[in-house]
C-alpha cells in the first residue's frame, strides 16, 4: 500500500515537474494550417510547458496553464492575405499538378527566407533563451529545421495530413507506392489500384522525389546558407526528425504502416461542442425537416463561385424543404427564405446540432475530420490540394458523395440528385456514424497523445532509439535493387562457369571416346 502511494506520488511529481521550453516555428499564413499550429501550441502550454510561438498572426488566447510567448513575424500574415485576396482559389483546380507544386514552393521559399531574416527571430537567437524541443510543420520549409540544430535539441514535425512522400523519408517510414495513391494521382481508394494507376503512382513518386533533390532542397539550402553559412546541409536537417505527429487517423484515411516515431493525432484540434449563438440555435431547432450546412472552408470564398453556379446552387437549395446555413461572405440578393448566410460560422458547433443532416464541403481535411467527429455525411465539392483525394476517400468509404466543380459536372440535375441521395438514403448517415465511433475509439484523446509523445521525446533526449535504420540508406539499398542485381549477376556467372566446365568435360570425354574408337579401328 505504502509503496504504491509512493509510486503515484513519484508519477505525479514527474508529470507536474516536467515543464519544458518549446519553440514552435509556424510562418504559414493559410488559416487551416494556422489553426493546427496554434491548437497544438495551446495544448502543449496547457500541459504545463512554456511555449515560444513564431506565427504569422497574433495569438490572443491565454493558456490556463504554462505560457505562450508569441512572436509575430513582420508582414507574414499581411503578405499571405494579400496573395489570397488577389487569387481566386476556385481556379486552382486547373493547376493541381507537379507544376502547381513548383509554384507553391517558390512562394513558400520567400516566407522561409523572411522568417530566417526576421528581426524578432534574430533577437530571440541572440538572447540566451534555451529550448528543449523545436516543433514545426512539414511544408516547403526545410531550411527552418536549422532551429533544432541551433538550439541543439530534438526536432518534432507536425504534418497537417497523413503520411506522404514529403514526410515519410524524414523518419524512414515505408513508402507504399503499390497501394497508397499519391495526392496528385487520381486513383481509386480503398480498392486495389490498377496496373496503370500503379505506373502513374510510381512515376509521380519518382518525379516528386527528384524535384525535392534537384529543385527544392538546393533552393532551401541557398536561403539557409546565406543566413547561416556554417549550418549543416538541408538534407541532413531533413533526415534528423525525432518525432512526426500526423493529423490523420486510420478511421479517416486509409490504414498504412507507421514507424514507431510517427504518431497519429488526427482530430486533436477539435474542441468539444459549445453552445451556439442564439440566432443559429433557433434556426436549427426550428428545422423540423432537418438542415444542411454549406461551407467551402476558410480560404475558399463562396462569393467567388461563378454566377451560373451560384444560380444553380440557390435554385436547388431553395426548392428543398430542409433549412440551409451557408458560409457566404457578402450580400446575396434573391436568397430563398430557407437559407441563412453568414461570413463566419462556428462550424464544429453547427455540425454537433442533431438536426444537421448533411454537410456540403470543399473536402479540406479539417472539415472532413470535424464531420467524422460528429458523424455527419458529406457532399464534397473538391477544388485543390488534398481535397480531391479526401472527397474520393469519403465516397469510397461510403459516408459521402463527391461532385466535381467543372462546368460539365456541376449541373442543376447532378447537384440536386446528389443532395437527395444523401438526404434520403440512410446508408450515408449510418456509415458516417459508424466511422465516427471508430474515430473516437482510442486509448487516449488525440491531444493527450500529442502531449505524451512530445514529453517522451524531450525526456529521452530525442528518443534516437525509435529511429529506424533505413533513414540513411540509398533507395536502391532499401529496395534491395543492389542485392537483386548482385544475385542475378552471380547466378549468370555461376551458370556460365558450370556451362564452361560441363562443355570442357564433355569435350574431353568425347575426345577420349573418339580417340579410343580410332585406336580400336586401327
Ligand atoms: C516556465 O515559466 C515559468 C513562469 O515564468 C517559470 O517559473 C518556469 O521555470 C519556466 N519553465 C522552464 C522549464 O523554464
Ligand atoms: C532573403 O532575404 C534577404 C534579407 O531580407 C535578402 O537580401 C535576400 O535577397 C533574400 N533571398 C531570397 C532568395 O529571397
Ligand atoms: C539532430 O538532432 C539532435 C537531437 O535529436 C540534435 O542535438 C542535433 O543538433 C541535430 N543535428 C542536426 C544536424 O540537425
Amino acid at each position: 500500500m505504502k509503496t504504491s502511494l509512493l509510486f503515484f506520488a513519484v508519477i505525479l511529481l514527474a508529470q507536474n515537474g516536467q515543464s519544458a521550453n518549446i519553440l514552435g516555428v509556424f510562418p504559414m499564413g493559410a488559416s487551416s494550417h494556422y489553426i493546427l499550429a496554434s491548437k497544438l501550441m495551446l495544448g502543449l502550454a496547457e500541459a504545463g510547458h512554456n511555449i515560444t510561438f513564431i506565427s504569422p498572426y497574433e495569438f490572443k488566447t491565454q493558456p490556463k496553464k504554462g505560457s505562450i510567448t508569441n512572436l509575430v513575424l513582420e508582414g507574414a500574415g499581411d503578405e499571405f492575405q494579400k496573395v489570397l485576396k488577389a487569387s481566386n482559389l476556385f481556379e486552382q483546380n486547373k493547376q493541381n499538378s507537379l507544376l502547381g507544386v513548383i509554384d507553391m514552393n517558390s512562394k513558400f521559399l520567400r516566407s522561409v527566407n523572411n522568417t530566417l531574416n526576421d528581426k524578432k527571430v534574430n533577437e530571440l537567437l541572440k538572447s540566451d533563451q534555451k529550448f528543449d524541443a523545436v516543433i514545426m510543420e512539414q511544408f516547403s520549409n526545410d531550411a527552418l529545421k536549422v532551429f533544432a540544430y541551433l538550439y541543439d535539441c530534438p526536432l518534432i514535425i507536425l504534418n497537417s495530413v497523413g503520411p506522404n512522400n514529403l514526410i515519410n523519408p524524414t523518419v524512414g517510414n515505408p513508402e507504399e507506392i503499390s497501394y497508397i495513391p499519391n495526392m496528385l494521382v487520381k486513383a481509386s481508394h480503398n480498392k486495389v489500384m490498377t496496373f496503370f494507376e500503379r505506373i502513374k503512382n510510381l512515376l509521380v513518386h519518382v518525379i516528386s522525389v527528384q524535384m525535392n533533390n534537384y529543385i527544392f532542397f538546393p533552393q532551401q539550402n541557398e536561403v539557409l546558407h546565406r543566413r547561416f553559412p556554417d549550418a549543416p546541409e538541408v538534407t541532413d536537417l531533413y533526415l534528423n526528425a525525432s518525432l512526426v505527429l500526423l493529423n490523420s487517423h486510420s478511421s479517416v484515411s486509409p490504414a498504412q504502416p507507421l514507424v514507431p516515431n510517427m504518431v497519429e493525432i488526427g482530430g486533436y484540434f477539435i474542441d468539444p461542442p459549445k453552445k451556439l449563438p442564439k440566432d443559429l440555435q433557433e434556426f436549427l431547432d426550428n428545422a423540423k425537416d432537418g438542415a444542411i450546412y454549406f461551407s467551402m472552408g476558410s480560404n475558399l470564398r463562396s462569393k467567388d463561385i461563378t454566377a451560373e453556379r451560384k444560380k444553380i446552387i440557390l435554385k436547388v437549395l431553395g426548392e428543398l424543404k430542409q433549412k440551409v446555413i451557408w458560409k457566404f461572405e457578402e450580400e446575396l440578393p434573391g436568397k430563398p427564405d430557407n437559407i441563412l448566410i453568414k461570413s463566419w460560422l462556428p462550424q464544429q458547433d453547427i455540425l454537433a446540432h442533431p438536426n444537421i443532416k448533411l454537410f456540403v464541403t470543399h473536402g479540406g481535411l479539417l472539415s472532413i475530420t470535424e464531420t467524422i467527429y460528429h458523424g455527419v455525411p458529406i457532399l464534397a465539392i473538391p477544388i485543390f490540394g488534398d481535397q480531391p483525394m479526401n472527397a474520393e476517400i469519403a465516397q469510397s468509404a461510403g459516408y459521402g458523395l463527391k461532385l466535381s466543380y467543372t462546368e460539365k459536372d456541376f449541373t442543376e440535375e447532378k447537384f440536386s440528385h446528389a443532395l437527395d441521395e444523401i438526404l434520403y438514403n440512410p446508408k450515408y448517415r449510418d456509415t458516417a456514424q459508424k466511422i465516427s465511433k471508430l474515430f473516437h475509439d482510442r486509448p487516449m484523446k488525440p491531444m493527450d497523445t500529442a502531449v505524451y509523445w512530445v514529453d517522451y521525446v524531450i525526456r529521452n533526449k530525442g528518443a534516437g532509439h525509435l529511429r529506424v535504420g533505413s533513414i540513411h540508406q540509398k533507395w536502391y539499398q532499401y529496395h534491395l535493387v543492389d542485392m537483386i542485381l548482385f544475385l542475378l549477376l552471380s547466378l549468370i556467372v555461376f551458370v556460365n562457369i558450370v556451362k564452361f566446365v560441363l562443355v570442357k568435360v564433355f569435350k574431353a570425354v568425347r575426345d577420349r571416346i573418339i580417340g579410343k574408337t580410332k585406336v580400336k579401328a586401327q
